[in-house]
């Protein structure tokens, strides 16, 4: 592949704020190269919608960012993967990764007991894309899953400890604990905020998986076995696209990204579907 190919961006989407959760891992792993991030902050959030509607949803961002001449789609939003990420990849012609694989590949080289957590948005739950895929890796392996719908507006809020998220969490988890799992995957972008509420509901000796971490590390993998690693030696732009108006992306994006957001434009996908 060609010099221009290597410097091309990656393009990352998700329903909105919380795939920076992922884009931050890719920047930290993967600081030279370009990256176009979509947040569909107008239909935000996919969680409580239908597999239908997620699916339009996700090739109106795919199509979006293709326009960008991207040399990798990032699909960062669990419940966007869950249900659209085999549909993506068939219908584009460069690699799509999405965040299910890297946390199931991650929860089954984690557990000692066989017995794996997954929470998520209702959708994610209700697809069992994560039981499938860990149950491929592994079919041993003992799945239980939870959707956790109020852990979105309560990281959106910015309630990421205190009374009320434990308190909250504990209701969630109290099943999971009774199944005697050791592992727990973050199934969802909004939870890795969530990290030490989850893991004082847990109790030690609970692991916990952050997707995110995972899947920049897979990220990293396929650029090097492709040869289209940027060859650039400092960080190079990062742009961002909302699909409503960005005051309350950048107010609370910037918690999630761990920096400054710039370069940021509304625009409309729904023309791309
Ligand atoms: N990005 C979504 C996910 O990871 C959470 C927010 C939403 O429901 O859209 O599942």
């Amino acid at each position: 592949m060609g010099i221009n190919q290597k410097e091309r961006p990656i393009g990352v989407f998700d329903s909105g704020i919380g795939g920076l959760t992922v884009l931050k891992e890719i920047i930290r792993l993967l600081p030279c190269e370009s990256t176009i991030y979509l947040g569909d902050t107008a239909r935000v959030p996919y969680g409580i919608r239908s597999p239908e509607t997620v699916m339009r949803y996700s090739f109106e961002n795919t199509r979006f960012l293709s326009s960008k001449d991207i040399k990798l789609l990032v699909i960062a939003c669990n419940t966007a993967s869950s249900i659209s990420l085999d549909a993506i990849k068939e219908s584009v012609s460069i690699p799509v990764i999405g965040v299910i694989e890297p946390g199931a590949k991650a929860a089954v080289r984690a557990t000692m007991n066989g017995k794996i957590g997954v929470i998520g948005t209702e959708t994610t739950i209700r697809s069992s894309a994560y039981t499938k895929a860990i149950k491929s890796i592994d079919a041993g392996v003992e799945v239980f899953g939870q959707a956790c719908p109020m852990f979105v507006p309560l990281v959106e809020e910015g309630w990421i400890e205190g009374d009320i998220s434990t308190m909250i969490a504990g209701r969630y988890l109290e099943g999971l604990k009774d199944k005697g799992i050791d592992t727990i995957v973050l199934g969802c972008t909004h939870y890795p905020l969530l990290k030490r509420v989850i893991a004082e509901v847990m109790g030690k000796g609970v692991t916990l998986i952050d997707s995110a971490v995972e899947t920049s590390l897979e990220i990293k993998a396929i650029l090097s076995t492709l040869g289209v690693n940027s060859e650039k030696k400092s960080p190079r732009p990062k742009e961002f696209f909302v699909t409503d108006s960005p005051e309350r992306f950048l107010k609370v994006g910037e918690n999630f990204l761990g920096k400054k957001i710039e370069h940021i434009k509304k625009i409309e996908v729904g023309g791309y579907g």
